[in-house]
């Protein structure tokens, strides 16, 4: 058996149809889980094709998670076609401009709260709703350097990963005694699509310029699967004990 064992275990990955989310689906899949692959991209069910061509069991919902209604759906989807929900990874997430809050405009907030924060919190609710009477889950969010440090990222996205941050700890405090585990990854740079090309094209010089420092600080740009390795083993068994760990996995840029 490897030390990370997911069989029998049905997991939702959001954003599971690029990047780390993808990544982590398939590793899922590979070490046991039945996966339920969450985007709101048609890429969800590429993902889903994967993980089938490699004997693997999974099923895609194509949606927004920042509407309550779509969060609901995907973890009624889990338990209406694969019995019963174990794991809930929040992984999808957006990136802003690197805009401090003085150049914040309203709709770039409201566009990273509805997706970074809004999503966890409606699908942490609507999972811990079918995991509680089951007697147990483990949860985990993917969260950013920028959930621990202020010079990661403009301010809508480093506050959203704040907050994940302090919806994990909540939860996992919340819900110890009733068999929940809560926690979350805080990767540095990896190499994704997150920074689209949108987002190249319109970053924030001025404010980009006062946290460069702490940018060019960083170690190395991670794989996907290092981001994956480690939510799979939050995920699984093996950390039965871990329980509200906001864990960075950045290549040591943390450290600095
Ligand atoms: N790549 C990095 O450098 C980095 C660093 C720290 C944290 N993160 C975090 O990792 C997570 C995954 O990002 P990634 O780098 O793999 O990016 P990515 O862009 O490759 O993947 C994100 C996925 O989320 C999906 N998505 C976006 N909005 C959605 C919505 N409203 N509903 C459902 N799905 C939606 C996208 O379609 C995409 O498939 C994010 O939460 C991101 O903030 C990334």
């Amino acid at each position: 058996m490897n030390v990370i064992d997911l069989t029998g275990k049905v997991a939702i990955i959001t954003g599971g149809g690029s990047g780390i989310g993808k990544a982590t689906c398939e590793l899922f899949a590979s070490l046991g889980a039945t996966v339920v692959v969450s985007d709101i991209a048609e890429t969800a069910h590429e993902t889903v094709a994967s993980i089938e061509a490699g004997g693997g069991t999974a099923s895609a919902v194509v949606g927004d998670i920042g509407d309550a209604a779509v969060a609901d759906s995907i973890v009624s989807a889990a338990v209406e076609r694969h019995g019963k929900l174990d794991v809930l990874v929040n992984n999808a997430g957006i990136m802003d401009r690197f805009a401090g809050a003085a150049t914040t405009e309203d709709d770039i907030w409201r566009r990273i709260m509805r997706v970074n924060l809004d999503g966890p919190f409606f699908l942490t609710r609507a999972a811990l709703r079918a995991m509680l009477p089951a007697g147990g889950g483990s949860i985990v969010n993917v969260a950013s350097a920028a959930g621990i440090r202020g010079a990661a990222a403009g301010a809508a996205y480093t506050a959203s990963k704040h907050a994940v941050v302090g919806l994990t700890r909540n939860t996992a405090y919340t819900y110890a005694k009733r068999g929940i585990r809560a926690n979350a990854v805080a990767p540095g740079g990896v190499e994704t699509n997150v920074m689209t090309e949108d987002i190249q094209q319109h970053i924030d010089q001025e404010s980009m310029a006062a946290i460069t420092p702490v940018h060019q600080s960083a170690q190395r740009v991670a794989q996907p699967i290092e981001q994956a390795n480690l939510i799979a083993f939050l995920a699984s068994d093996a950390a039965s004990n871990v329980n509200g760990a906001i864990i960075p996995n950045d290549g040591g840029w943390f450290a600095g």
